[in-house]
């Protein structure tokens, strides 16, 4: 009962458990009800689907408790995970289930331990992609999903390590996919090398990327499919022959490279029957349809082909073609295919011409004659065709057909044939002739492909083996193939077992972990039966080789001899069936055709016909040595011989031959499985019937290999991974993380009791099965303990703040109100207040009102009172005052006139009186006036009139005495005068006299004059005369000559028209007219010289003098450096080239400038300055000239300007300047205008070459990124001056001679030169710059956590057992190399456009990297992730907006989209949508993709299987189904050249030593 205790601890409510389901193979139902009745106990489940529940009783000492209780589910976490070992239930149930679930999310591939489990899809899916196989390269197994190409990669990478020869096997049953996955395979390995070195160059190796070895070994499969490859009902492309192919892998040394170097192939068991036999709806070998369709016209006649239905080998199965197959085409990739292993078309249509002739074969009839003899017509067509396709005489042929030739002792007889016996005899002529041809293209694709292993050391040589093997086979009817097949599988089965078995013990021991041996279903004596000295195939060939042998015999001798073996079962009713045990199933053969098929003979004389044949191909093909002969005995059976009797060995014995060499090779080589499972027969894409799938993994193995997994401890956890899961299932006390071993025993000790449930190794902790589970749910009990308490605590909180919050808005209310009432009680008062204070007022103003107005009529009254006594005192007293005005005037008036009257008469008593005294003085006055006054006055006139007439008389006398004075002067005056005129009297008397006698004289003189005058005057007229006629004359001779000039004009003209219809001849004359310039100005060098000799001497011994001075100095540095300066004699050439000229301009420039000093004396200054200047310029010109020939410029542009030129670094402290940077493009630019202008155009093109291959040399090492990005700088600048230059020469050229010049030209092939230079440089930095960037894009923006709170493992999710080296690199290292980058594409001013595709792209490739990663990467899509993806990807956007790139952002939006679909609900179809709609830029695969990787963490829910197959079915819509994003460069978008307006010579730095660049450049 303790047992069923222990066993049913697991089985409580709630279980889930896998029930078996005759069609679905397992269904799930959970535990209902567990009741424990007395001894036995029932357990009663509830299953999905089923109305009915299942129950199981067990009762106390039932022996096979295991087997009757229903099998354990796992929780749901642990449902689709990609290595079935990590299941904690390990069972049948749980693998089935969990590769269904994984098919159903379209992951065909799952680990199984060591081996990778393949569905068929049966649908193209986008997971081959070269793009796909980049992803895998240099990545380990299990760090991404599961793929066939990480089980190459890691076949690869052994290879490399271990220095091991490596296998892959591969097996399934027909149509599982074993043949794909090999190719798959091959082209994993042909592009591998590619690979390893990214970004190099041709990123589609599908276009061309391989070489032709590679290509060659890939041909080998569109060769092999046709001859050996058929439709059957199980697969349209089934592979009739097992194959083993060797790529042979050799490491170059120098380079450490690996590249393929050639393949060897091996095949097993070529189908023979197929080729005159088909089942119903089947086909022959492709190759012959392929024929049929795809033979041209001529061949077709001369071949004899027509239709497929015309023969009777191909029309049997009724199917001539395959849907979704064009054998035309097929035809031309096979054809192509042979060339491409080199066999030539010749010997391609020899081998058609055999194939061709099998058909005929096929065609011959036979019948029967009356003897019942067979008998074929000698005119039977086919017959005559095969024959001469054959190049064997169709008699001999057709006789030995139809008779055998028995060898007694002595004689021989010849017997005739029965009609089956000489269609057999037919038959097996056609299967002899086809195995033959088949053995013989493997020979050839042997001979062509396998390396000549001599040539190379043993070491530098490794293989990896492909085996792709039919699988276990059992159908209704099983023949002597299925034997074999089986057989085969038997072998390779031990031996898988073997690995994996050695592999778990390899561990064990390596954990130092107690372990008792493991019991396995050991197939050796199954084996042994089969292969041993008196085992099956002995007795095969023992039967086969007596004539009497027969498979009755034959399986009598079976039945006797293995009646008691373990493995040997003989059917109760049946009479020639036999079963053998095969470790997959019991298989049950039919006897029937064993012994023919192992024969498989052709007759003496049919083989000796076509040994024989007129063809020689034939004569190759039958004395081939057969392969099988020269197999060597299997070493580790040194009793097996290979017995040849009559030198024919039986098909059994060559078979095991082979596969004992095969088992010895994959022994001697690390070994891989890939185990292919047919998921349906109907072909149908991802659909899953679970009993063939079921069937199909125990026959692989697989289930075995997990059987001996679970025998042990198959669950292992690293001691630190252990404790990261499960430390809470703990109490913290016990908590000791620095310490995971300890830790983790600790948590084990508490939680396990039985101690055979667990063992320590040294690094890990192992489990038996179930305990992960057990663990899970514990640890799931845990975490909801752990969650019921945060709620708890969670709620706590949450209702005491709702307490909290009801009390408070009560007290608020309350608050609320008092206050109101409070409000209206105050309202109340101060209204009552206020109507007493108003009705106070309103009172006091009436009072006062009534107040005012009796005040105011009282005093009303009495001041009417008042006012009426006052008015009447008033009237009183002005009566009274005017009594008194009255009386005053009155008394006045009297009193006034009194005193008048008394005044009058007083005055005039006074008047009279002084009037008598007054009339008595003016009388007396009166009498005296009149006597004195009148004498006075007189007197007064008299005295003035003397006074007067005395002055005027002494006036007079004053003016007498002047005139006398006068008169005397005067007289004086005239006596002078007189005395003269006496004098002059004398004078001119004499005059007189003389004067009469020279008159004559004179008249005479004046009579010759006036003749004299007369002559001139006619003269005068004369000449007059004369002028007038010449000037008529000339008059004449101007108006003619005008004439003249206006022909003249008219002349020119014309001529002025032809000659521009002549410039364009004029053109192809200018290189001649360069020539002869040059002449020119050698001859006037020459010239020069003679002319000025004696300067040339003087100037001779100077130079002489100042070069030997110079080169003694160089002397001393150039022995030291010798490379890098030009030597003393190229210098001394040097000097000696530019010296003189140079001497000869500064002499004729100082000459020029005194000229000028001095002009003003001289007359003919003006001419004399012109003359000079012209004698400058063309020694400029001569210098010049003399610079440019010379070679040492090219050397010294070579070596200062390129190859040791320092390149100017940017420092912080000190901008540099443009010109700094672009000088040596400016330099070099402007000797090209120089030679250009020069017309030295052959000089111009060598220079150019010269320096791009200089450019070349240096900048293309890219091994610093200042120099790739300085050149990449000058380059396109050197570009710009020189379509600056062409530009020019093309307009001047255009506007002189009409047409291009021969310098255009040679300045456009410079320019493209440039181009490709430039092209170049972009690229070759780009990719040296990715590669930087490469490595750092996955760490620093997928593996870089920046947000502490949110850090998901390192190696995301919790199943991931291996841990991937980690780089360091954060996104500030990525974000100060983008920095780095921008600073040194700024300081080198390297054009915008250019720049900023540069970054553009590198961002591009980061984004791309990074999402390529990401969606490959397994376990690591979790929304944690998605978050510190995001935020990576916002400190990149942040740099891309800083450094202005926007663009740049843009390529980041795919993975951004991705990281946010990662933090997205994916719960509900509604959560899709939203997903779909915010990831639009993804496309329906990749958003499917990352909803299959995502990872749930605790508490979350795996995407469910629904969700996903609706997002599937989009994908199907769509119709897009490219998952990684492209990883192709960008191709370079080279921006216009721009016009360079001055070429800029001045930047050149000082230290350059360039001595004729610089003499150069100062000459204009
Ligand atoms: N990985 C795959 N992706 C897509 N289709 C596949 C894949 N593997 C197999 N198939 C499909 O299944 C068919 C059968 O595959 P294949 O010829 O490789 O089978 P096989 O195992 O070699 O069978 P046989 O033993 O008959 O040769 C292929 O023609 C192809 O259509
Ligand atoms: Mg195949």
């Amino acid at each position: 009962m303790e047992a069923i205790d222990k066993q049913l601890t697991f089985y409580n409510e709630g279980t889930r458990a896998w029930i078996q389901d005759d069609v679905e193979g397992f269904v799930s139902g959970t535990v209902v009800s567990n009741q424990v009745a007395g001894d036995s106990c029932t357990l009663v489940f509830e299953v999905e689907g089923r109305d009915e529940p299942f129950s199981v009783t067990i009762k106390k000492g039932e022996a096979n408790i295991n087997e009757k209780l229903p099998p354990l589910r796992n929780p749901p976490v642990l449902e689709g995970v990609d290595d079935l070992t990590l299941l904690s239930h390990l069972n049948e149930p749980e693998v089935l289930h969990n590769v269904r679930l994984r098919y159903s999310q379209e992951q065909i591939y799952t680990y199984s331990g060591i081996v990778l489990i393949a569905l068929n899809p049966f649908q193209r899916l986008p997971i081959y992609t070269h793009d796909i196989m980049r992803a895998y390269s240099g990545k380990r197994r299990g760090e991404l999903e599961p793929h066939l190409f990480a089980v190459a990669e890691e076949a690869y990478r052994n290879m490399l390590r271990e220095k091991k020869n490596q296998s892959i096997i591969v097996s399934g049953e027909s149509g599982a996919g074993k043949t794909q996955s090999a190719k798959y395979i091959m082209r994993y390995f042909a592009s591998v090398d590619e690979l390893d070195q990214p970004f190099d160059g041709d990123a589609d190796i599908d276009a061309g990327g391989m070489s032709e070895v590679e290509e060659a070994v890939l041909a080998t499969n569109p060769i092999m499919e046709a001859f050996g490859n058929a439709k059957t009902t199980r697969n349209d492309n089934s592979s009739r022959f097992g194959k083993y192919i060797e790529i042979q892998f050799h490491k170059d040394e120098t380079t450490g490279r690996v590249k393929i170097c050639g393949a060897k192939t091996r095949t097993y068991l070529l189908e023979r029957s197929r080729l005159v036999f088909q089942p119903k709806t089947e086909r022959n070998y492709h190759i012959f349809y392929q024929l049929c369709s795809g033979c041209p016209a001529a061949e077709r006649k001369e071949l004899g082909i027509t239709t497929f239905d015309q023969y009777y080998y191909l029309k049997q199965g009724g199917e001539g073609t395959i849907p979704n197959v064009d054998d035309v085409e097929e035809f031309e990739i096979t054809q192509r295919a042979l060339s491409a292993i080199g066999i030539s078309v010749n010997l391609q249509w020899a081998i058609f011409k055999v194939c061709a002739a099998l058909l005929h074969i096929g065609n011959i009839e036979v019948k029967e004659s009356r003897n019942g003899d067979a008998q074929i017509n000698s005119s039977d067509e086919a017959l005559e065709i095969a024959s001469r396709l054959l190049g064997i005489k169709p008699m001999e042929f057709s006789k030995w057909m139809v008779k055998k030739q028995i060898h007694a002792r002595t004689e021989t007889i010849v017997t005739n044939l029965k009609k089956y016996d000489a269609v057999v005899s037919r038959d097996s002529v056609a299967k002899f002739i086809y195995s033959l041809l088949f053995d013989w293209l493997v020979k050839m694709i042997n001979k062509n492909l396998a390396v000549d292993e001599t040539k190379y050391s043993a070491d530098s040589i490794s293989f990896i083996g492909v085996l792709d093997i039919y699988g276990f086979e059992h159908f209704k009817n099983n023949s002597f193939e299925q034997f074999c097949i089986n057989y085969a599988n038997e072998k390779l089965q031990q031996e898988f077992n073997r690995h994996v078995f050695k592999l778990e013990q390899d561990e064990y021991v390596a954990e130092k972990i107690e372990w008792s041996f493991i019991d396995f279903n050991d197939n050796q004596p199954c084996i042994d039966m089969i292969e041993n000295r008196l085992g099956i195939l002995s007795l095969l060939d023992e039967e086969s080789r007596l004539p009497s042998g027969s498979d009755e015999s034959l399986v009598q001798k079976l039945y006797t001899n293995f009646e008691k073996h373990q493995f040997f079962k003989k059917p109760r009713f049946a009479r020639s069936d036999f079963t053998i045990a095969h470790y997959a199933l019991d298989v049950t053969y039919q006897i029937d055709g064993f012994i023919e098929k192992n024969k498989d003979t052709v007759s003496d004389e049919l083989l000796n016909l076509l040994q024989n044949s007129e063809s020689e191909f034939i004569r190759e093909l039958t004395t081939l040595p057969k392969p099988k002969e020269d197999t060597p005995p299997p070493p580790t059976r040194p009793g097996f011989k290979a017995k040849s009797k009559n030198n024919k060995n039986t098909l059994g014995s060559i078979f095991k031959a082979s596969l004992i060499e095969l088992m010895n090779t994959i022994r001697s080589t690390d070994s891989h499985y890939i185990r292919c499972i047919k998921p349906n027969q109907a072909k149908v894409a991802f659909e899953f019937e679970p009993q063939m799938v079921l069937s199909q993994l125990r026959a692989c193995g697989v289930l075995e290999t997990i059987r001996i997994s679970c025998a042990g401890y198959p669950t292992r956890w690293t001691f630190q991974e252990f404790v990261e899961r499960y430390y809470l299932l703990v109490n913290s006390q016990h908590w000791k993380f620095d310490d995971p071993r300890e830790f983790s025993l600790n948590i084990v000790k508490l939680l396990i009791s039985d101690k055979d449930k667990y063992q320590v190794g040294e690094t890990k902790i192992f489990f038996r099965a179930g305990m992960l589970a057990y663990f899970e749910k514990l640890r799931t009990e845990r975490l909801r303990q752990c969650v019921v308490l945060v709620q708890k605590n969670a709620r706590r909180f949450i209702y005491h703040r709702r307490y909290n919050e009801t009390k408070e808005a009560a007290l608020f209310v309350q608050n609320a109100i008092r206050r109101k009432v409070a409000e209206l009680k105050c309202r109340e008062i101060r209204e009552t207040q206020a109507s007493i204070t108003i009705q106070k007022y309103a009172r006091g103003y009436i009072a006062r009102k009534t107040y005012l107005q009796q005040r105011e009529s009282a005093i009303a009254i009495q001041s009417q009172i008042r006012g009426y006594i006052a008015r009447k005192q008033l009237q009183q007293l002005r009566r009274d005052n005017a009594a008194i005005k009255i009386q005053k005037v009155f008394r006045g008036q009297r009193e006034r006139h009194k005193y008048q009257d008394a005044r009058k008469n007083i005055i005039f008593v006074q008047s009279c009186i002084r009037r008598i005294f007054a009339q008595k003085t003016y009388t007396q006055l009166k009498i005296e006036a009149k006597s004195i006054t009148h004498i006075k006055k007189l007197n007064y006139q008299l005295e003035n009139k003397v006074f007067e007439l005395s002055q005027s008389l002494a006036q007079k006398e004053n003016e007498t005495k002047e005139y006398a004075q006068k008169i005397e002067t005067m007289e004086s005056q005239i006596k002078i005068w007189k005395e003269k005129f006496d004098r002059l009297d004398t004078r001119y008397k004499d005059s007189t006299e003389q004067a009469s006698e020279g008159n004559a004289e004179q008249l005479r003189e004046i009579s010759e004059l006036k003749e004299a005058k007369a002559n001139l005057e006619a003269t005068v007229e004369k000449l007059k005369a004369d002028n007038k006629k010449s000037i008529a004359e000339r008059d004449e001779r101007i108006a003619e000559l005008e004439r003249q000039l206006e022909k003249q004009r008219e002349e020119n003209s014309n001529q002025l028209n032809e000659i521009n219809t002549r410039r364009g001849q004029a053109d192809d004359n200018s290189a001649q007219v360069a020539q002869m310039k040059r002449e020119i100005a050698s001859l006037k060098d020459q010239l020069q010289k003679a002319i000025s000799g004696k300067d040339y001497l003087y100037d001779a011994d100077e130079r002489v003098g100042r070069s030997t001075s110079v080169s003694r100095v160089r002397g001393r540095s150039s022995n030291r450096n010798r490379s890098r300066i030009p030597s003393v004699d190229t210098r001394t050439a040097m000097l000696n080239v530019v010296d003189r000229p140079i001497r000869q301009l500064s002499r004729v420039r100082n000459e020029s400038v005194e000229v000028k000093t001095e002009a003003p004396a001289a007359t003919d200054a003006p001419v004399n300055e012109q003359t000079k200047e012209q004698e400058t310029q063309s020694l400029e010109d001569e210098c010049s000239l003399k610079i440019l020939e010379d070679e040492s410029l090219e050397q010294e542009i070579i070596d200062g300007l390129i190859m040791n030129l320092k390149i100017p670094l940017p420092n912080s402290t000190q901008k540099i300047e443009r010109k700094d940077i672009l000088f040596p493009a400016h330099i070099i630019g402007t000797c090209m205008l120089k030679l250009m202008k020069h017309g030295l155009l052959a000089r111009l093109q060598t220079l150019s070459s010269k320096v791009i291959a200089a450019i070349q040399n240096v900048a293309l090492r890219f091994e610093d990124d200042y120099i790739s990005c300085f050149w990449l700088s000058n380059t396109y600048e050197l570009s710009c001056v020189v379509e600056t230059i062409r530009t020019k020469e093309a307009s001047r050229s255009r506007s002189r001679y009409r047409m291009e010049s021969d310098g255009n030209k040679v300045l456009i092939k410079i320019l493209n030169d440039l181009d490709n230079l430039l092209v170049r440089l972009y690229y070759g930095w780009m990719k040296e710059l990715k590669k930087r960037l490469a490595v750092m894009a996955v760490p620093a923006i997928i593996e870089y956590q920046a947000l502490p709170s949110f850090i998901c493992k390192k190696n995301g999710g919790l199943w991931n057992k291996i841990k991937a080296p980690q780089n360091q690199y954060t996104i500030d290292h990525l974000l100060f190399l983008l920095s780095k980058i921008s600073k040194v594409l700024i300081c080198f001013y390297v054009e915008e456009s250019i720049a900023r595709q540069i970054l553009c792209e590198l961002i591009r490739l980061l984004g791309v990297t990074a999402f390529n990663h990401l969606i490959m990467r397994k376990n690591f899509c979790t929304w944690k992730r998605g978050m510190q993806i995001q935020y990576n990807l916002s400190k990149l956007e942040e740099w891309c907006d800083e450094h202005q790139i926007p663009e740049g952002a843009l390529h980041l939006e795919r993975l951004l989209q991705a990281a946010k679909l990662l933090q997205l609900n994916k719960s509900s179809p509604r959560d899709i949508e939203i997903i779909f709609d915010i990831c639009f830029l993804l496309n329906p695969s990749q958003i499917k993709k990352f909803l299959s990787l995502y990872y749930p963490v605790d508490f979350e829910n795996p995407v469910s299987p629904e969700l996903l197959k609706s997002v599937s079915f989009r994908t199907i819509s769509e119709n897009n189904d490219t998952l990684l994003l492209d990883m192709d460069d960008v191709e370079f978008d080279k921006p216009p050249l721009r016009t360079v307006d001055k070429i800029d010579t001045s930047g050149m730095p000082a230290w350059a030593d360039l001595f004729l660049i610089k003499c150069l450049l100062e000459l204009n």
